[in-house]
């Protein structure tokens, strides 16, 4: 595994905890930080509109600190001046890394010409391009689909990143019409690994150490993003870089590292969002923590009936206590 140097920042291990919307805000990047193995931690993705307009939300998500870094701060915009003032608020923000977003397919994001639905304009995405190249100096990097639907466009759209100075490009390997359906296709990745010189990450269906090293192998990346797989399971980044340093597969994590875990998240949402945001929010982590755990649906259900963060600590420290 060698580390990817995009200008003065180092991703080492080269294993990315990928953007997810309503995800990975300050705690999530932190739980995967701590825990070890994400070389690399990304935002949520801004509206670069919302930036553009001063939207007291959007600013306060800008929440990074020193303990996750490096970050990567992405935007999403379906014109090139606002897109530059989205670049550039991340930059001025401290984003150690800027990612333009070229692969959404969620209708909010794509009806504004931006995410996926730039896989099927090359001018307007070339514009894009440069404009987020002038607008900052640190690194630059791009996430995107292999294509809007079976016409694979990203061979087109990585050789356009490459020639306007992009530093990295990361490709989720299914097209935007897929959605999650079917299987990513990383071979797509290969190609795309042979036609550039920058670094490639590569995303999609990473669900283990396993899978990581198959997809290197299969492709040749640079380095591997990861996101569903993360969701309960911030230790992924770990066991990954354990197992691609030495061979050998560390064990899952037990039942009482998992409720420490959910404890430990749960607080750090607290801190973001607020006593009753967080708890909604959590309920949702819960699940995924709780996943295959001897005596989960119980736990599930009396987990999903509080509505503090306080009382979701007390049930988890008395499941703890009978761990
Ligand atoms: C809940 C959720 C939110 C996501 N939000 C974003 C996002 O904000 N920006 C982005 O580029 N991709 C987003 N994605 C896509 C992921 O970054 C990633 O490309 C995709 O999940 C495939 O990787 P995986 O198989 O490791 O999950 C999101 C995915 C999920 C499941």
């Amino acid at each position: 595994m060698i580390p990817i140097k995009l200008k003065d920042v180092l991703i080492d291990p080269p294993l990315v905890l990928a953007p997810m919307a309503g995800v990975t805000n300050h705690a999530f990047r932190i739980m995967c930080k701590r825990n070890g193995g994400a070389g690399l931690v990304c935002t949520e993705m801004f509206s670069a509109y919302a930036i553009k307009f001063r939207d007291p939300r959007t600013a306060s998500m800008l929440d990074w600190t020193d303990e996750e870094r490096p970050v990567s701060a992405q935007v999403f915009g379906g014109d090139p001046e606002t897109v530059a003032v989205g670049a550039r608020a991340m930059q001025d923000a401290g984003a150690d890394v800027v990612d333009v977003n070229f692969g959404c397919p969620v209708p909010k994001v794509a009806k504004s010409g931006s995410g996926a639905m730039l896989l099927k304009d090359m001018g307007l995405a070339r514009e894009i391009l440069a404009a987020a190249r002038s607008a900052i100096d640190g690194p630059l990097t791009i996430k995107t689909r292999i294509g809007w639907d079976a016409d694979v466009t990203v061979l087109e759209l990585a050789e356009a990143a490459q020639e306007a100075g992009v530093d990295a490009i990361s490709v989720h390997a299914r097209t935007a019409v897929q959605g999650y359906s079917g299987k990513a296709d990383w071979d797509i990745i290969a190609e795309v690994v042979k036609r550039v010189g920058i670094p490639v990450i590569a995303n999609g269906d990473v669900k283990s150490p396993v899978d990581a090293a198959r997809l290197f192998e299969q492709t040749n990346c640079s380095g591997i993003m990861i996101g569903r797989a993360s969701l309960g399971d911030p230790w992924i980044f770990g066991r990954n870089a354990e197992y691609l340093k030495t061979g050998v597969l560390p064990p899952e994590p037990d039942a009482m590292q998992r409720l420490q875990g959910a404890r430990e998240h749960a607080a750090l949402l607290r801190m973001v969002l607020g006593e009753a945001r967080a708890a909604k929010e959590m309920r949702g982590h819960l699940v995924f923590y709780l996943k295959g755990m001897p005596g989960a649906p119980a736990l599930r259900n009396r987990l999903m009936l509080t509505r503090s963060v306080e009382e979701i600590l007390e049930v988890l420290d008395e499941a703890c206590s009978k761990c």
